[in-house]
């Protein structure tokens, strides 16, 4: 019955390409995207085809992204709140041309100087994963910053193509490159000079060098921050269900993906005797904790409870960052005046913990005979420069209790 076979076909055809009709050759005809503006094309643009990755890249949809505002009390008290033209769920690479803590750090730090290059990038090469000391991209020009990381910033290779890891029948050129699917994508910005411990911008060093490396994992920074599903990459196109990785990077501010990173428990080692120890280890992330910006940093509350919910004893660390060699930063390092900060509040500063790292601390609280809670909580702070009492940027990642009894 090939009659019934052809209006089924008709049938579907025009079901999946809701619109004009077409069959999915005679569209790609007729809407065909010219690449010759390569790097101006807009994310927008890109998304009028690509919905549910377009959806994902502005929305966070799929992820639990919360771009709460920040202060950077440190420097001069200004607020670098959000602006609101921008979804507060967006992804940090659509935001990157929005976000106004960059453009406020530029000002202060920079005088104005356009030192932002991965945050508006032009294009890149993708660099080779043993030697990612590359140039950086280029960035856009200062008019056309706003839209950040856009789809383009990411998959124009150098000669104007469009990077995918498939070979695909599309309306604009494209080129496969496995590459794509590896950590050496994210290199180009999630790197910066040689590995400097301590310094920001080492996420894929800290990756390559203590987690890859050494065999802690097979996984991509792809793997764990754009988890793959089934589904047609363009939706009205007549083209196959392929595994789609979602566009949505969730990093610090995602509470799920901070909550994932470390795991803690408490051991009471010497029975009837108040010494603890607090073991926190880096379960989650296939790099240090915290990463990125010599911003982040993870509080350690240490307490210990009676039974009415009484704090009785308490204990603070700051787990961040501590510049070993920053001969290569022009500027003093940031960290001076955090560990400077963090002891004044009362905690004690430790480095950060690296990929598989198991980390012990050691609380003795003055307690005398009798049963206890001691509990820890693990607070992750998206800027540990400003004010302490400023929780906005602040979420509490973990919480573990367990009882004790002192005689
Ligand atoms: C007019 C519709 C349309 C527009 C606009 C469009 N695309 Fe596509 N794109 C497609 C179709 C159709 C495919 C093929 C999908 C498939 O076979 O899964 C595709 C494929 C892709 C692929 C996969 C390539 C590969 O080798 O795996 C990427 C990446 C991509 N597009 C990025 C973009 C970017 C970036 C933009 C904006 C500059 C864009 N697209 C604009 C329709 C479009
Ligand atoms: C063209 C440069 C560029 C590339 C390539 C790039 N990133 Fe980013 N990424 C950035 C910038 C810039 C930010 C910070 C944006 C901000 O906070 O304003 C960022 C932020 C992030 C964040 C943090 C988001 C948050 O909410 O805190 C994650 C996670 C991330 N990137 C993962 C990746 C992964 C995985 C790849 C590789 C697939 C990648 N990035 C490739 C520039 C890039
Ligand atoms: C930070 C870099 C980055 C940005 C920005 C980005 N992509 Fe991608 N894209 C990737 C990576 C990496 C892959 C390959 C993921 C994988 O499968 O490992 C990919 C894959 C794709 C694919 C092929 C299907 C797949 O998942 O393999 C399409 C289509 C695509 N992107 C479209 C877009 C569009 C449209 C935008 C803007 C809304 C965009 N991308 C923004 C990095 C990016
Ligand atoms: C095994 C899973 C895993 C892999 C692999 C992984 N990450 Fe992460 N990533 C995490 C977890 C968990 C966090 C949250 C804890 C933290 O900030 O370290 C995170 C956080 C981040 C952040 C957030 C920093 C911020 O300030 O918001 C960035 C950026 C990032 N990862 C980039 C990368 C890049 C780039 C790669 C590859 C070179 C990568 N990640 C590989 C799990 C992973
Ligand atoms: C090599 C690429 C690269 C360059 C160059 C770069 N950045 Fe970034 N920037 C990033 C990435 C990636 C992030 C996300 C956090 C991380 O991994 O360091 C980021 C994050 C930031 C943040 C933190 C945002 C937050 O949410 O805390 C600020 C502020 C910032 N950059 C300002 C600047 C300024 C100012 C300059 C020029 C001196 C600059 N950046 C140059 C890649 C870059």
């Amino acid at each position: 019955m090939p009659g019934i076979g052809i209006f089924l076909f008709a049938l579907l055809a025009a079901f999946c390409q809701p619109g004009n009709g077409n069959t999915s050759e005679e569209r790609s005809k007729t809407r065909v995207l010219d690449l010759s503006r390569g790097a101006y094309i807009s994310s927008e643009e890109c998304g009028t085809c690509h919905r549910a990755i377009y959806r994902e890249y502005s929305m966070g949809f799929g992820g639990d992204i919360e771009q709460a505002g920040t202060a950077d009390r440190s420097i001069d008290g200004d607020s670098v709140a959000l602006s609101s033209h921008v979804s507060n769920a967006g992804t940090g690479h659509s935001l990157a041309g929005a976000d106004t803590f960059p453009g406020h750090a530029r000002e202060v730090e920079m005088g104005g100087e356009s030192c932002s290059v991965c945050h508006f990038p032009m294009y890149f090469e993708i660099p080779d994963l043993d030697r990612p000391e590359t140039g950086r991209p280029r960035p856009r020009p200062p008019g056309r910053e706003a839209g950040g990381v856009t789809c383009t910033g990411c998959h124009l290779t150098p000669d104007g193509k469009i990077r995918g890891p498939y070979r695909v029948e599309a309306p604009h050129e494209t080129v496969a490159d496995p590459r794509i699917q590896t950590s050496a994508m994210c290199a180009y910005c999630h790197s910066l000079g040689r590995r400097q411990v301590g310094k920001q911008t080492q996420t894929f060093l800290e990756w390559r060098d203590d987690f890859h490396r050494p065999g802690l994992g097979i996984q991509h920074c792809q793997d764990c921050h754009m988890p793959r599903t089934i589904r047609k990459t363009a939706e009205e196109y007549n083209v196959p269900n392929r595994a789609v990785a979602r566009h949505i990077w969730t990093g610090g501010h995602s509470k799920q993906r901070v909550s994932g990173a470390l795991s803690v428990v408490m051991v009471q080692p010497d029975e009837g005797k108040p010494d603890l120890q607090i073991h926190i280890i880096n379960i989650g992330a296939g790099h240090s904790v915290p990463t990125g910006s010599t911003r982040r940093g993870l509080f350690v509350f240490a307490e210990a409870l009676d039974d009415t919910g009484k704090i009785l004893r308490s204990r603070e660390w700051l787990l961040a960052p501590t510049l070993e060699d920053h001969s290569d930063t022009r500027r003093p390092p940031p960290d001076d005046t955090a560990i400077q900060q963090a002891s004044a509040a009362g905690s004690q500063h430790e480095s950060g913990l690296r990929a598989g790292e198991e980390r012990i601390l050691k609380w003795t609280p003055d307690l005398a005979t009798g049963s206890y809670t001691v509990r820890t909580r693990l607070v992750y702070d998206l800027n540990r420069f400003n004010d302490r009492s400023l929780s906005e940027d602040q979420t509490e990642a973990t919480v573990t209790s367990t009882r004790i009894r002192v005689r």
